[in-house]
Order: C-alpha cells, then sequence, then structure tokens
C-alpha cells in the first residue's frame, strides 16, 4: 500500500503524539490555516483543551510546542493560546508528492464502495420549456453524483419526469380542439406550451373546459388507448427537444422513470397507508394529519380518488427502496418545494420506515436574469437551449479575437461556453440567489470557467511545448521552495479533503471555488518564476513537474463540477 499522508496529516499525527489525550480525527479538524500565512502554515488552538487537561491554554500551548521537535518543522512557536508552525518546505514538497502517486485518481477514495445513492435531479416537467430554474437542479445533481462516484459510491441518476397530472388532460383537449400534428411537430415544446396556454384563456371564458380536461385525464389514467397515444407522443416530443440540452450539457441519466409510473404504484401505497390507520377523511379527500408536526396534513387522494404529487412521490420512494435498496435518497429542487419533502418524508417516517432518515432534500436559490440581456422566443420564458446557444455563439467570438489560429473552435468555444454557464451556477452556496449577467459568465480574467480553462489551457501548453514526461522523482524540494510553489503544493494537498467536504455538505461550489484558487495560484507562480527559461535543468523539471500536478488536479476538479478542460483554446 502507498503511504499517502499530506501535509496536515504529518502535522496532526506530531500533535496527536505531544497529546495522546486526542485523537488524530479530532486533532485534524481542530488544526487550523491562518488566514496570513506569515503567521503560520498551521495553527492548532488549545482553548478546547483547558478542562480536559485541568491546565491553562496558554501552557498547553507551551508544552505542545515543545515537544514538536521533529526536523519536519521549520519553526514552532507557542502564541498565546496557538501553537503555530511552519513546515520544512523541503518536506512539505515530499509530502504532496507522495501523496501524487494516485495521479488521476488523485482525491477519489473506495469509501462508498458497495453502496448506493439515488439522485432525483432535473426532473424536468414535460411539455413545459426547459428553463433556466431547472439548470440548476440539472448541474448540482450533475455534481453531486459526480463527487460521489469519485468517492467509490454507486449513483443512480433518475430523472422524475413531471408527464403527469390534470394539466395533461388540458393539454389533449387543447389539441383536439386547436392543434394538429403538424404545428406540434414543428413547434415541438413551444407548440404545446402556446396550446396550454389557450386553454387556460378559453377555460376562463368557457368552463365546462375545465371538464372536459378532467374527464379526458382520468379517460388517460383509465388506459383509453387514443388518448394514451397522443400523451406518449408529447412526452416522446419533449424528451427528444430536451435531449439536445441534456447532451450540451453533458448530462445522462440511468433512469426517465417520472411521475406516470407510479401510476399503478399509488394503490399500494393508500394500503399501506390503510393498514398503518394513517389515512384520515377531510372534505372527501384523504389525508395524512401532520398537525403534530406543526405541518398542514399531506393530501394522497384527491375527492375524485384520483393521486397527488405527494402520493407519487410516496410510491418512488417505496418503489426506489426496493429496487436500489440505497444509502441515501437525495432530491434537488429549489427551496420552495420544501415543505412538499418534509411532508412526504415524514408521512414515510410514520409509516415506520427507518430509511426514511436516508431521504434528503437538497434545495437551491433562485436565478434570475439581468432583464433584457437574454432573448426570449416570445413571452418571458428563456429557453435554456436558447441561453447555452448564445453562451457558444459569444464565445466563439471572444475565442476568435484572442486566438484566431485555433483549429476546432466550435468544439472549444462549445465546452468553454456551456463550462461558463454550469461554473457560474455552482460558484455559490446552492441556497443563493443567483443572477445571470454574460459580462460576468464570460469574463476571461474573472472568477470563472473561462478563467481556469484558460489557466489549465495555458499549464498545458508549456507542457505539450516542453515534451515532458511527469516524473516523480523530478519533485526536488530544494527546487520547489520558493512562495508561489509552496502555495501550490499546498492547493493541491487540500483537494481531498475538498472532495470530501463537498460531497458531505452536498455543495459543488465548493470545488468551484478551489478550482479558482488553484488557477490563481498557478498563474501567480508562472508569472513569477520562468518555467522554460529556469537557472538550471533541474529546477525545469521540478517546475514542469508541478505543472503537470496543476493540470491533473484543475482538470479533474473541473470534471467534478461538470465542466470540461480543452487542452487549447
Ligand atoms: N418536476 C418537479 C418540478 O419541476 C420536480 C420533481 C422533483 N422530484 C420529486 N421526486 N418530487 O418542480
Amino acid at each position: 500500500m502507498v503511504i499517502r499522508m499530506t501535509i496536515k496529516e504529518f502535522v496532526a499525527q506530531k500533535i496527536q503524539a505531544a497529546v495522546p489525550e486526542l485523537d488524530l480525527n479530532t486533532v485534524m479538524g481542530m488544526l487550523e490555516i491562518p488566514p496570513d500565512k506569515k503567521m503560520a502554515d498551521y495553527a492548532f488552538p488549545c482553548f478546547r483543551l483547558a478542562k480536559q487537561l485541568r491546565k491553562a491554554p496558554a501552557l498547553i500551548a507551551k508544552d505542545i510546542a515543545a515537544a514538536l521537535t521533529d526536523d519536519g518543522f521549520e519553526k514552532v512557536e507557542a502564541v498565546g493560546p496557538y501553537v503555530n508552525m511552519f513546515v520544512n518546505k523541503v518536506k512539505a514538497v515530499e509530502l504532496v508528492t507522495a501523496a501524487f502517486t494516485a495521479q488521476e485518481n488523485f482525491g477519489s477514495s473506495d469509501e462508498g464502495k458497495g453502496k448506493t445513492i439515488v439522485l432525483d435531479y432535473s426532473s424536468i416537467n414535460i411539455a413545459k420549456p426547459f428553463h433556466i430554474g431547472h439548470l440548476r437542479t440539472t448541474v448540482i445533481g450533475n455534481s453531486i453524483h459526480k463527487l460521489y462516484r469519485y468517492l467509490g459510491y454507486d449513483t443512480v441518476r433518475v430523472n422524475h419526469l413531471g408527464d403527469y397530472g390534470t394539466q395533461f388532460g388540458k393539454l389533449v383537449v387543447a389539441y383536439r380542439k386547436w392543434g394538429n400534428k403538424e404545428l406540434v411537430e414543428s413547434q415541438g415544446i413551444q407548440g404545446l406550451l402556446d396550446l396550454y396556454v389557450r386553454f387556460h384563456a378559453e377555460a376562463k371564458e368557457n368552463p365546462a373546459l375545465d371538464d372536459e380536461a378532467r374527464a379526458t385525464f382520468t379517460a388517460l389514467e383509465h388506459g383509453d388507448p387514443e388518448i394514451y397515444a397522443i400523451w406518449k407522443w408529447f412526452v416522446d416530443l419533449s424528451l427528444k427537444e430536451v435531449s439536445k440540452v441534456y447532451e450540451l450539457l453533458d448530462v445522462q441519466f440511468d433512469s426517465y422513470n417520472g411521475e406516470s409510473f407510479y401510476m399503478d404504484k399509488v394503490d399500494g401505497v393508500v394500503q399501506a397507508l390503510k393498514e398503518r390507520n394513517l389515512l384520515e377523511e377531510s372534505d372527501g379527500a384523504m389525508i395524512v394529519d401532520l398537525s403534530a408536526s406543526d405541518m398542514p396534513p399531506c393530501l394522497v387522494l384527491k375527492k375524485d380518488g384520483s393521486s397527488l404529487y405527494h402520493t407519487r412521490d410516496l410510491a418512488a420512494a417505496m418503489y426506489r427502496k426496493n429496487t436500489y435498496d440505497f444509502h441515501k435518497c437525495i432530491y434537488v429542487t429549489a427551496f420552495d418545494q420544501g415543505l412538499h419533502f418534509a411532508q412526504f418524508f415524514k408521512v414515510l417516517e410514520m409509516m415506520g420506515f427507518e430509511w426514511s432518515k436516508d431521504l434528503i432534500h437538497v434545495p437551491y436559490g433562485l436565478v434570475s436574469l439581468e432583464s433584457g440581456k437574454l432573448s426570449t422566443r416570445g413571452g418571458n420564458v428563456v429557453f435554456l437551449k436558447d441561453l447555452l446557444d448564445e453562451a457558444i455563439a459569444k464565445t466563439k467570438q471572444i475565442i476568435m479575437e484572442k486566438n484566431p489560429e485555433l483549429e476546432n473552435v466550435d468544439e472549444v468555444a462549445k465546452q468553454v461556453g456551456v463550462g461558463a454557464v454550469i461554473f457560474n451556477d455552482l460558484f455559490n452556496n446552492r441556497i443563493k440567489d443567483v443572477t445571470f449577467s454574460w459580462n460576468k459568465v464570460l469574463n476571461f480574467d474573472g472568477e470563472t470557467g473561462p478563467y481556469v480553462q484558460y489557466t489549465f489551457a495555458r499549464a498545458s501548453s508549456i507542457l505539450r511545448k516542453s515534451g515532458y514526461e511527469f516524473n516523480a522523482e523530478d519533485i526536488k524540494g530544494e527546487q520547489l521552495s520558493d512562495e508561489y510553489a509552496q502555495d501550490i503544493l499546498k492547493i493541491i494537498e487540500e483537494f481531498p479533503m475538498k472532495v470530501k467536504e463537498a460531497a458531505e455538505r452536498l455543495e459543488p461550489y465548493i470545488i468551484t471555488r478551489y478550482t479558482v484558487s488553484l488557477a490563481s495560484a498557478f498563474n501567480k507562480f508562472y508569472h513569477e518564476n520562468s518555467i522554460m527559461n529556469a537557472d538550471n535543468e533541474e529546477t525545469k523539471k521540478a517546475r514542469l513537474a508541478l505543472t503537470k500536478m496543476v493540470t491533473v488536479v484543475l482538470k479533474q476538479g473541473l470534471s467534478l463540477i461538470g465542466v470540461q478542460a480543452p487542452e487549447k483554446m
């Protein structure tokens, strides 16, 4: 086995040896990286130990400092209640290099081996535009999938299609009255949307349409072949159209079992609720009372006996547990569905399913558009496909100005344009609202996807031109002890921890920001140190090896948020 110890682990081990009362993980958790690196590489706070060791924190700090005599430390000092430590630079290089033997898989692990994570994301609504709101669930879910897979979990990516409900009755009625095959075929989702809008306008004048829609949906539920065929056609047509967006985003699914899939599984849910005496009648509808948990009731069946969004989610959760025996089942939706999830998670708990604790809702904030800057196809919904196409076109323009010689401009523009949009979406804490602004998204010098990709391409080009082949032995501490190289090494060694943190907190932004900090550290290094014209061959090789490490980690980081890394741009 390769021993992979990071600088932080090295420091933690030495401290742990000095304070045997603590275990290694606790020490790891307590170690801090001071904001100003002149203070120390790592600081260990001793307040928390005062009680346990019955000693003043400052005294504890002094004792620990005195015990840290390993020559891996350059300097150790007790400053008030802190032990401040500087790690020997050569030692630091050695440690990171050893950690890096895993190369392309750096930061991956098999901690999730044998465990399955079901991920319910994107989950678009059929016959509705795939708009910028659904972009968030799609890219957040995709990144969570990549993070967990990197940690060795199996993932099942489910697109829980919104393909069921009375709106499909309306749509079929509208289609039969005002639509025709050619129209829908040529206009796709937009055509269906127009029909839907028209239905609502006309139903205002003529409420009998609503009854007709309801009857049509009931007929669909009972398997009327003609209505089913129209519905199925709408579903296929919508999926075909959105598949272009998924292709652009490079997002895939293992299952498209949407709400309609649970049509015949609803009875089982109702039965199970009845058996447990959880179902109550209220105004003719069937509900589960949740007042004991301070929530409004969960509606299970409408007056007319038809199922609801909740009912189908109850059925879906039970089905997924039976089918995949998940370790966790994660739902990515906007935060405004929080109550919906809390309610049906609670119902499952009341049903006695111990696994209900493994259901997780991952909410996110809203996206708004900087007004007037985006083209729309009439109305005020921005189709995601249009947005991505525009990102690609704008990127192509920028690239042609910067690098008119570039081959595969179209392919690169796609990787960079789409990457920029994804990156922007994953740059902040999920719950934070996002404003979409072209200037910000496509700025090659800001904290953006293009900036990180450009840095990767620059580093790749240095490697390509030098013809350098990576060899871990080239990484010599003496050659990489300058401030800038050391900064890079410190960031690289953080990668495995960042991956774990991002997965645990279900927060891709941790990786997004990480790639920015690594890219900017590399740019500083590159600016301050000549790589190709280094003073001697050894230094040059060491710097090239470091550059190689940067490219590997940048590429992996980008890939974990679903962004590609072109070698030239
Ligand atoms: N289709 C729903 C929407 O667009 C999201 C579905 C989320 N998944 C679920 N199992 N409820 O709002």
